[in-house]
């Protein structure tokens, strides 16, 4: 089976082609490379660095499966290039949509976002709730969702709506929450938490991107799906980061409403097992980086490397 990933050199993206290898599928990267490409070299992959704008229908032949992770990833890289984000985050869902339609792809996922909820107070958060983007971000992400959903006859089409996602990538994010606050803790031996009551949902890494295949393997039912295990708050998240490494927690005020528990029984319900957690992605992050492995650099942090690079 051949699948084309969008965004294959990013953080979530980078561990999903090295477990689709691993798995013998046939696999199409298309990214920008704006943070660097970590993938091995491998005879069943192909990397191409070109931007999603610039797609053709040649790019979707013969390709089973897409799977779309190519965009602006997070609050403040939109609001930093907000033209840039509409761009790619929304207007190439048309044309992606009737290359994969011209092309007879079977299945189509599309990362979207938890964020695209935005403030809730329901206990369980499922796929049927309205959604209250707040962010330009959730709003890139609902705007492009709806644009996908035009094509829902023409392929299997697969909303996914993640968590913050947690763990260890070779493409290593340190702006995501628990990676964030890990790093504080291994660094300063200082947790800053803004706020600390609103609560997020998490996921490890590993586990999305087993989300991703199982969708990809399995008679799955098409549909939007959220995708996240761990409702917890950020103060939470600090306290079990202080429980592993000697810290101290200081918290600041914040300026980020955004509050919500992702409910993912409609996902689990597909036969889906998680087996990660964020515990685990600690444990990894703490050990990643006393092995040398996880090394602090500036394109770790989304927004910084594009304003230094002028992306
Ligand atoms: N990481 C999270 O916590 C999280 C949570 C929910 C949803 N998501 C979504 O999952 C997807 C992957 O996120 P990530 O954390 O791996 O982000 P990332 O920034 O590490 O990866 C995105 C990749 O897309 C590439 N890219 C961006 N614009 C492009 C363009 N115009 N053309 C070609 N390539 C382009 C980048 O170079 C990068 O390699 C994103 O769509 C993100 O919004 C992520």
């Amino acid at each position: 089976m051949n699948v084309l990933v969008l965004g294959g050199c990013g953080y979530v993206g980078t561990t999903l082609v090295d477990k689709l290898l691993k798995l013998n599928y046939y696999v199409k990267v298309i990214d920008t490379q704006w943070f660097g490409n970590y993938l091995y070299t491998h005879p069943n992959l192909f990397v191409e660095k070109k931007d999603i704008r610039e797609l053709n229908s040649n790019d979707f032949y013969d390709i089973d499966v897409v799977i779309h992770l190519a965009n602006i990833a997070n609050d403040p890289a939109v609001e930093l290039r907000q033209e840039l984000s509409w761009e790619v985050n929304v207007l190439t869902a048309l044309q992606i949509s009737e290359f994969s339609k011209k092309n007879k792809i079977k299945k189509f996922i599309y990362a979207s976002s938890g964020s695209v909820y935005g403030y809730k107070e329901e206990d369980k958060v499922t796929e049927e709730l309205s959604l209250v983007p707040i962010s330009t971000y959730n709003k890139t992400k609902m705007v492009a969702e709806e644009l996908f959903r035009r094509s829902e006859n023409d392929f299997d089409l697969y909303i996914i709506r993640p968590a913050t996602v947690c763990g260890y990538s070779k493409r290593m994010r340190l702006d995501l929450s628990v990676n964030m606050l890990t790093m504080q803790a291994l660094k300063n031996k200082k947790i800053t938490v803004f706020g600390g009551s609103q609560i997020r949902p998490n996921i490890h890494v590993n586990d999305l991107v087993n989300v991703y295949i199982h969708l990809l393997k399995n008679n799955v039912k098409p549909g939007t799906y959220n995708a996240g295990f761990e409702n917890l708050s950020i103060l939470e998240i600090a306290e079990i980061i202080k429980s592993k490494i000697e810290s101290t927690i200081e918290i600041s005020e914040s300026n980020d409403p955004r509050s919500y528990r992702l409910d993912s029984s409609k996902l689990i319900n597909t036969g889906f097992k998680k087996k990660f957690n964020v515990e685990m992605g600690i444990n990894e992050l703490i050990s990643k980086f006393n092995s040398g492995e996880i090394i602090e650099d500036d394109s770790n942090y989304t927004v910084k490397w594009m304003k230094m690079n002028n992306i």
